[in-house]
């Protein structure tokens, strides 16, 4: 999996740029357009937290867990739109200091080692763009994804009663994907070897499932399916928000930036990383369908 470090690399360098970009407790995370690309990324961010809000029978008073909670905006929106009481978990400092800051029960923790001993039991709880950082390429090579996906489930089935909803969103790999031999950041520019060599420098210990079965089959044990949607299109569209908000000028950032310049001449994994930024490798990848997105809903048995 990817550990702490890896995502503190990820998400705790971009802690600043994002919230100046997007927002204190913005998502990081595919929107819910469901096609309708004339509205906002905060309106579809909003109509994404309904349709999760809803999915889970939240309502005043339930008790919710939102693992890889990053900036906090579905705990945000559950606790101030719905009167619930929720937890966050982050493997990200800089994530977690922030919605500190912000008043949210956030701490850091790995979601998937938690027990009823930790927090009690949940109502309902959610994992939005989490499950992409639970298996490393190592542990791929080594045949381990599926029992990593196995463990995550088993986990969930001891912190939910029976008919307790969880909901998921995650990347998948796709009909597109390419050999892992042919992946390389020196590949063609733009091609799929070459973008998906960028992905592995953005997110270090992180591979995808591949495709939506099997998540789904390795939640079998304990969980049945609720419901199914393909978000690729959409995360397409909040991607290009993105990119927008990123350059969108603001004295504070820019100097940022600025800052930024003499490590960007001199680290060469901080170019990838920045890289990630000019070209948005995931937003080829969706468009070339090396990758895909789903939302999942699931209920305990
Ligand atoms: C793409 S962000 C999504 C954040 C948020 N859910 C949202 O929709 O804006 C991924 C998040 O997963 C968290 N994460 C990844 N693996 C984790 C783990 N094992 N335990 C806790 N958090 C984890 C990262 O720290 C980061 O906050």
């Amino acid at each position: 999996m990817a550990e702490k470090k890896d995502l503190d690399f990820t998400y705790t360098t971009i802690d600043k740029i994002f919230r100046l970009s997007m927002g204190e407790s913005a998502d990081y995370s595919g929107a819910k357009y469901d096609g309708n690309f004339t509205m906002s990324l905060e309106e579809a961010q909003k109509q994404k937290h309904q349709f999760i809000a809803d999915s889970l029978n939240i309502k005043k008073g339930s008790k919710v867990l939102d693992m890889a909670c990053g900036w906090g905006p579905f705990i945000k929106y559950v606790t101030q739109e719905r009167g619930a009481a929720c937890i966050g978990l982050t493997l990200s400092e800089g994530q977690a200091e922030a919605c500190q800051n912000n008043d949210m029960n956030v701490l850091v923790k790995d979601c998937r080692t938690v027990t009823p001993d930790d927090y009690g039991t949940f109502d309902a709880i959610s994992c939005i763009g989490g499950l992409e950082h639970f298996c490393s390429i190592t542990q791929w090579q080594s045949g381990k994804q599926e029992s990593i996906y196995a463990n995550f489930f088993q986990t969930l089935n001891y912190l939910l009663p029976t008919g307790g909803r969880f909901y998921m969103q995650t990347m998948t790999f796709a009909k597109n994907m390419v050999d892992f031999e042919t992946i390389d950041v020196n590949a063609e520019k733009g091609s799929a070897a070459h973008v998906m060599a960028l992905m592995i420098k953005e997110f270090p210990g992180s591979w995808l499932p591949y495709g939506p079965e099997m998540v789904i089959r390795n939640a079998k044990p304990y969980f049945k399916l609720i419901s199914q949607s393909s978000g690729r299109k959409d995360y397409i569209e909040t991607i290009r928000q993105w990119r927008k908000k990123f350059r969108a000028f603001s004295f504070k950032k820019y100097a940022l930036y600025l800052s930024l310049l003499p490590k960007l001449l001199t680290d060469r994994e901080f170019r990838h990383q920045v890289a990630v930024f000019r070209i948005s490798p995931n937003k080829i990848c969706f468009e070339k369908e090396v990758m895909e997105h789903y939302r999942l809903v699931f209920e305990k048995l």
